[in-house]
């Protein structure tokens, strides 16, 4: 078992009508704001409203910037730092699901680099600081809310890249389920595919951990397949949405990933999908997910398949181990795909094999994924020949 540090502080105000907290902690932080968000949904939900006047209120300077896409890009991220440096923004206040928050990490970071804030995303120069950040989740999913990092897209090189620095992690975040009651169907289907993601990225793994992790993880799974289709039949069960809420914050705090070091192998394949093809991160997720999961599968990892069979879909533990393990990934299937209702190839959403070395290529930066088994990038184009 491996040493590791647990970290993470987040002011985490959860549940509804906590707004009256948010000028106070804002004013914690500076008097000039930028408050960020998306396209628009946090205006039809009058959250933009309450916000506004809670900020008002307080006295703060508010400056704006919206229209941050999802998948994040890099050209926004730069025009938002211009805003910052020119007006001295002292904090930032995102509104918003990931892309937003994501985003805002790194205008924030980019606040303290003179030059292109792309070169921070692919490390050619480093992260020192960032403005304080504060946000207001409106969507269950990434976990940006209570982690450091940010994927940020550059979508004329077809390039997507995350990024993390302990400055860019909130300070504060406020999660009230009641403002993602306006999350349609897809966008919730998305959002759960891809808390489920984070958390299988750190299950199937081969560090001996803590067994108290597995039962987490086990836990979180089994509430986000409690509740995400209670969510969809009835958007606005109070019960569902906040527990799809809190899932989706600890399934990336850091939490559970006690002393594992091996590299996640699903979300890099991913980012290649929506650099590519401006997908939404959790579909991709969903389609890849059980074909990864099958390619590993074998002798010395059937343990784990049977463990999260039995565990987490309850299925027989008399059979034997190869079905057991069969039966867990169509068991996932039939969440992503019937249960969610997720398109299931990538020939549907609009995917050939056009692309596939250059993405497997980019996937494993040159050489490999060393995660739950070492990925090579021909490997990469074997899942993905899996999902067409
Ligand atoms: O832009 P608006 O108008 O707000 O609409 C958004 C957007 O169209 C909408 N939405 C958000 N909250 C809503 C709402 N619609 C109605 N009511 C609400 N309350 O949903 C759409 C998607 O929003 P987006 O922020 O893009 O979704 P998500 O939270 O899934 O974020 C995805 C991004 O996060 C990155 C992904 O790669 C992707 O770029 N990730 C960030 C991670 C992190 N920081 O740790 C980890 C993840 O693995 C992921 O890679
Ligand atoms: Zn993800």
């Amino acid at each position: 078992m491996n040493n590791f540090i647990y970290n993470i502080p987040v002011k985490v105000y959860f549940g509804e009508n906590q707004l009256e907290h948010l000028g106070p902690e804002v004013k914690n932080y500076g008097s000039k704001v930028l408050l960020t968000y998306g396209g628009g949904s946090i205006k039809k939900i009058g959250l933009y409203d309450n916000v506004m006047h809670e900020l008002k209120q307080m006295g703060v300077e508010v400056f704006e910037f919206g229209g941050i896409e999802p998948n994040p890009r890099i050209e926004s991220v730069n025009a938002a730092i211009a805003l910052c440096k020119e007006k001295g923004i002292e904090v930032i206040l995102a509104v918003g699901g990931g892309s937003t928050i994501d985003a805002s990490k790194v205008i924030g970071a980019g606040v303290y680099y003179d030059g292109d804030a792309w070169d921070l995303v692919t490390r050619k120069a480093p992260i020192k600081n960032a403005l304080p950040l504060l946000t207001i989740l409106t969507l269950s999913a990434t976990g940006s809310e209570m982690d450091a990092g940010g994927v940020i897209t550059k979508l004329s090189t077809n390039e997507k890249y995350g990024i993390g620095h302990e400055s860019m992690l909130p300070k504060v975040s406020f999660l009230d389920p009641t403002v993602t009651y306006s999350v349609n169907a897809y966008q919730t289907a998305c959002g759960s595919a891809d808390i489920i993601s984070h958390i299988l990225e750190l299950y199937f793994n081969t560090t001996e951990d803590l067994r108290m992790l597995d039962y987490m993880m086990e836990g979180l799974l089994r509430t986000v397949i409690d509740y995400a289709p209670v969510a969809l039949k009835e958007p606005t069960n109070y019960e569902a949405r906040a527990n799809l809420m809190w899932a989706s914050s600890w399934a990336i705090n850091g939490f559970l990933n006690g002393g594992k070091r091996q590299a996640w192998s699903v979300h890099p394949m991913e980012h290649e999908l929506s650099a590519f093809y401006d997908i939404t991160h959790g579909l991709g997720l969903a389609q890849l997910t059980p074909r990864f999961l099958r390619y590993c599968l074998n002798d010395q990892t059937v343990a784990r398949y049977v463990r999260f069979g039995v565990e987490v879909f309850g299925i027989d533990k008399t059979l034997e181990p190869m079905e057991i393990a069969e039966r867990s990934i169509q068991s996932l299937e039939t969440f992503f795909f019937e249960t969610l209702g997720l398109q299931k190839t990538f020939t549907e959403i609009g995917i050939d094999r056009t692309h596939f070395k250059a993405m497997a290529d980019k996937a494993c930066r040159g050489k490999e994924i060393k995660g739950f088994i070492t990925l090579k990038p021909e490997d990469v184009e074997k899942i993905f020949e899996m999902c067409l």
